[in-house]
């Protein structure tokens, strides 16, 4: 049999999306693929430590200078981002890794980067693309936009990453109710766990078992 495809997830704060990769893959969800590598570009993400509960492999490549203290994982301090770039892409060919997950990871990556791994990197978008997404749109943004602009609609997307943001070949979608009072921290969540926790891990059984054969 083939080797499980291997991956890595790349993050920068909370992790959930990780977490929901991590549990997909214990409850069967995930069975093509296993999370091999954990990086992050912020020492203090939270998503660090999900890794490291899991004993999954972690490393943090950051410009941020004197980030390391009290962390047991590799910290690379990095002068600017083509450093930054170039350790990752050292740490993920390192690991041998065959799929790149962005989830949650807000830096925005080279044309050299993504050609590097052409057709290998995927994104966790928090709307329904393409409303509300390219350059500036991330995190609580998307739906501070999505709530001032009235939609009754909105969802998440899990694209293929290519030199434009948000605007590589869309793999899935789903969509999610906007209520009356919402909030965006309200609807945040509601956009996670109906739509993002679900079809992130979906979509990465679906890569990884193709990858396989
Ligand atoms: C998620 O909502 C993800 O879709 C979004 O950041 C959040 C990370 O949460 N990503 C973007 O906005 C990318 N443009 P997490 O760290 O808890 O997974």
């Amino acid at each position: 049999m083939n080797r499980l495809t291997r991956i890595a997830v790349l993050v920068s704060g909370g992790g959930t999306n990780l977490q929901a990769i991590i549990d997909a893959q214990k409850s069967g969800i995930i069975r093509s693929g296993e999370v091999s590598l954990v990086l992050s570009n912020s020492a203090s993400a939270y998503a660090l430590t999900r890794a490291e509960k899991e004993g999954i492999p972690a490393a943090v490549v950051t410009r941020k200078k004197g980030a390391s203290e009290g962390l047991s994982i590799p910290v690379y301090e990095v002068p600017d981002k083509e450093t930054q770039e170039n350790k990752l892409m050292e740490l993920i060919d390192e690991a041998e890794i065959d799929l790149i997950v962005l989830a949650g990871f807000m830096v925005v990556l080279s044309e050299r980067f993504i050609n590097h791994y052409k057709d290998r990197i995927i994104n966790v978008h928090p709307s329904l693309i393409p409303s509300f997404c390219g350059d500036g749109f991330y995190g609580l943004k998307v739906h501070e936009a999505a709530l001032a602009k009235g939609v009754k609609v909105t969802g998440a997307t899990v694209h293929y990453v290519n030199e434009i943001t948000d605007g590589g070949r869309i793999l899935a979608q789903k969509a999610v109710e906007v209520r009356e009072d919402d909030t965006p921290e309200t609807l945040q969540r509601r956009v996670m766990e109906e739509a993002e926790w679900i079809i992130l891990p979906e979509t990465i059984e679906r890569i990884s078992y193709e990858h396989l054969r």
